[in-house]
């Protein structure tokens, strides 16, 4: 059994937004060898605020009790005024009378964390501040966590996405993303150009707008609209086409199948500060014997068939 803790900057279930975050959490309730123990919410693809409410609708859509929500960081970790996504007030205003645990996410974490070392893993679906603040509150959290698995970074053969430098989750916070390198915790980082690859199909989405549960019609609903909307994107962006793109329910499916992508071990630096390419990924790969010891596995290729097969079975029992 994983135990896992899933910070997230989950949107699903606001109209039209991005719905791989809401996937990953049901992927994580759904798969009997995850144990779900807590949801964290940043800042990222939604405001903080937002990203709790919805987490808290999702996880009363899906049944779950007794999985807690704590709320964290509503900036990025140095520069709170390069903030990427305005407040979203319609989204505020959704999920009345659903409330978070108390705390500050990254506190929350450490704390729990610690009270278990090695036996918890931490999934980080959205930008890494909550990640870099709980490694600053507690710096002996990188020796007590199983491992970071963290969806962000783009390593190969792709320089960007949306007209942003390398990928969204580590160009909202750099700064937070090299603290996490820094620290020495076991971590894999499953990248976008290998995320590109595991994609939902119109035809999907009608699979599981016809199961017979609740999440899974509901989610069948949301991943067309979020197909119109990738569909709309402008020509060039890697995740424009016919189909959608499941980033982070493939880092949450890389603890409980390894074996469903292939990785390699190596050096990852990010670029920080104020200057263009702020948010782009080094990657290191040489294998000689005086290149720099690597601090990261990163994944490099995934049989997306193979997942599309697992994920869809898992979903369509919600
Ligand atoms: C990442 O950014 C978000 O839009 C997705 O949820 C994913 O975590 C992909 O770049
Ligand atoms: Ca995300």
């Amino acid at each position: 059994m994983n135990k896992i803790i899933l910070d997230t900057d989950l949107a699903m279930g606001a109209p039209g937004s991005d719905i791989d975050d809401g996937f990953a959490l049901a992927l994580a309730h759904a798969d009997p060898e995850l144990a779900l123990q807590l949801v964290t919410t940043v800042d990222g693809n939604t405001d903080v605020e937002s990203a709790t409410v919805l987490s808290l609708e999702l996880l009363r859509r899906l049944g779950v009790k007794d999985v807690p929500v704590v709320k964290g960081a509503a900036t990025p970790l140095t520069h709170p005024e390069r903030r990427r996504t305005p407040p979203d007030e319609v989204i505020n205003s959704y999920g009345q009378g659903l409330s978070p645990e108390s705390g500050y996410a990254p506190a929350v974490i450490a704390e729990r964390i610690l009270a278990e070392p090695g036996e918890i893993t931490l999934v980080a679906i959205g930008p890494l501040t909550n990640v870099a603040a709980a490694l600053a509150i507690e710096p002996r959290l990188a020796g007590a966590v199983k491992e970071i698995v963290i969806m962000g970074g783009v390593f190969l053969g792709i320089t960007g996405q949306r007209g942003m430098p390398g990928e969204f989750n580590v160009w909202c916070d750099p700064e937070a993303a090299a603290a996490v390198l820094r620290s020495g915790a076991p971590q894999r980082w499953v990248g976008l150009d290998v995320t590109l690859k595991v994609r939902l199909t119109r035809a999907d989405a009608r699979r599981l707008s016809q199961a017979p549960g609740e999440f899974a019609p509901f989610a069948g609903a949301a991943t067309e609209a979020w197909i119109d909307h990738t569909q709309a994107a402008e020509p060039g962006d890697p995740q424009a086409g016919d189909s959608c793109a499941m980033h982070d329910p493939l880092a949450v499916a890389a603890i409980v199948h390894p074996e469903l992508i292939t990785w390699a071990d190596v050096r990852l630096d990010v670029i920080t500060g104020d200057v263009p390419g702020a948010g782009m990924m080094i990657t290191d790969l040489r294998r000689a014997a005086d290149a720099p010891a690597s601090n990261a596995r990163i994944a490099v290729d995934v049989d997306a068939t193979a997942f599309t097969d697992y994920f869809l079975r898992s979903i369509e029992g919600l």
